[in-house]
């Protein structure tokens, strides 16, 4: 129930045609104190006087967004009297001249509001990357990417060292194994993957390519990435890949071309300088994959070089290499 004198002061507020114009405006949307007088052609000291009445009476809701103040009729109008006086008030409006001198207004106010968007767009393009709107971690961007997703899918990572492909893949799927030989990598691939993604999506797990800890079919998909080339033989490799593999699923392999980087073999362990794409299609063909696609990668691995007399990192090219078990529907 309203004290006496609030009921004095709402009908007073309401008794004044420029407030019940205001309140009509700012009804269905929220404008600036600039938007508002604009659309009724008035001064904004003068439409201030009124908007704090107007808040006042609890008529009128206001937001602050820098140095704007932004205003809207209050949902609940203050209560059930401040309503119905609005509802009787709000038909006899629809009628008058001003207000809809006041409606074409606000469509050129709204119109300016959406051109002015629009061109600081046009304006910020060539800069928007560099104003500091990237996402924190990129997991927002990688969970919105996600939700699109199938929802179920596990996915193993085949010597995943410290989880470089991992972590392009977590985030996106129910669950990343990652598997390797090094109890280190897979120290640091824990560290750095649980960091990031939640620890329930990240299972780590400790083998060999040809021995896979993996169950017949456990996998929805495999990346394997700069793994093949460690291999002496790539048989024994893709056979466990096409066991642990569900029919028809995918394989993503990552590798090298062929190169003459020889210090990579003592310095980073890899018993060949890069592998042919035509030899690892040839061994999923063998394997049984189906529908082998090589795919060039747009990127290089660009590993220091030990010798400081020679310039710069190597820049290797890359290709991937995409093939799916057999049984695909
Ligand atoms: C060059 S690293 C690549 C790591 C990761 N995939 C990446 O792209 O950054 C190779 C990894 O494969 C692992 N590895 C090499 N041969 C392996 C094998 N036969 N079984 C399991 N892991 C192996 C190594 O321990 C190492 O962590």
């Amino acid at each position: 129930m309203l004290a006496t004198s609030d009921l004095t002061q709402l009908l007073k507020t309401l008794a004044d045609p420029t407030r019940l114009r205001m309140l009509a405006l700012c009804g269905s949307v929220e404008l600036s104190v600039g938007e508002l007088s604009r659309a009724l052609g008035m001064s904004q000291s003068r439409v201030s006087n009124h908007l704090r009445l107007l808040r006042e009476a609890g008529l009128l809701s206001e937001r602050r967004a820098g140095t704007s103040i932004y205003v809207r009729m209050a949902q609940d109008l203050g209560g059930e009297p401040g309503k119905s006086l609005w509802a009787a008030l709000r038909a006899g409006l629809d009628q008058s001249p001003e207000h809809r001198r006041d409606l074409l207004r606000l469509e050129r106010v709204l119109g300016a509001r959406a051109r002015k968007s629009a061109e600081l767009f046009e304006d910020l393009a060539a800069d928007w990357d560099k104003i500091g709107v990237d996402f924190q971690t990129g997991q927002a961007r990688q969970r919105a990417a996600a939700s699109l997703l199938p929802r179920h899918l596990v996915v193993a990572d085949l010597g995943c060292g410290t989880g470089y492909l991992a972590r392009g893949v977590a985030g996106l799927v129910a669950k990343v194994i990652g598997i390797d030989r090094s109890r280190a990598m897979l120290a640091q691939a824990k560290k750095t993957l649980t960091a990031e993604f939640p620890e329930a999506t990240i299972e780590l797990r400790r083998g060999e390519l040809d021995a896979l800890p993996l169950a017949d079919g456990e996998v929805d998909g495999i990346v394997a990435g700069m793994v093949l080339h460690h291999l002496p033989e790539l048989a024994p490799a893709l056979a466990e890949m096409r066991r642990a593999l569900k029919p028809g699923a995918p394989l993503v392999i990552l590798e090298l071309e062929p190169h003459a980087e020889a210090w990579m073999r003592d310095t980073l362990g890899d018993l060949h300088l890069g592998l042919e794409p035509a030899s690892v299609v040839a061994a999923l063909r063998r394997a049984g994959f189906e529908s082998i696609r090589v795919e060039p990668v747009d990127d290089h691995y660009t590993p220091r070089r030990p010798d400081p007399k020679q310039s710069g990192p190597a820049e290797l090219p890359l290709y991937l290499v995409r093939a799916f078990a057999p049984g695909r529907p």
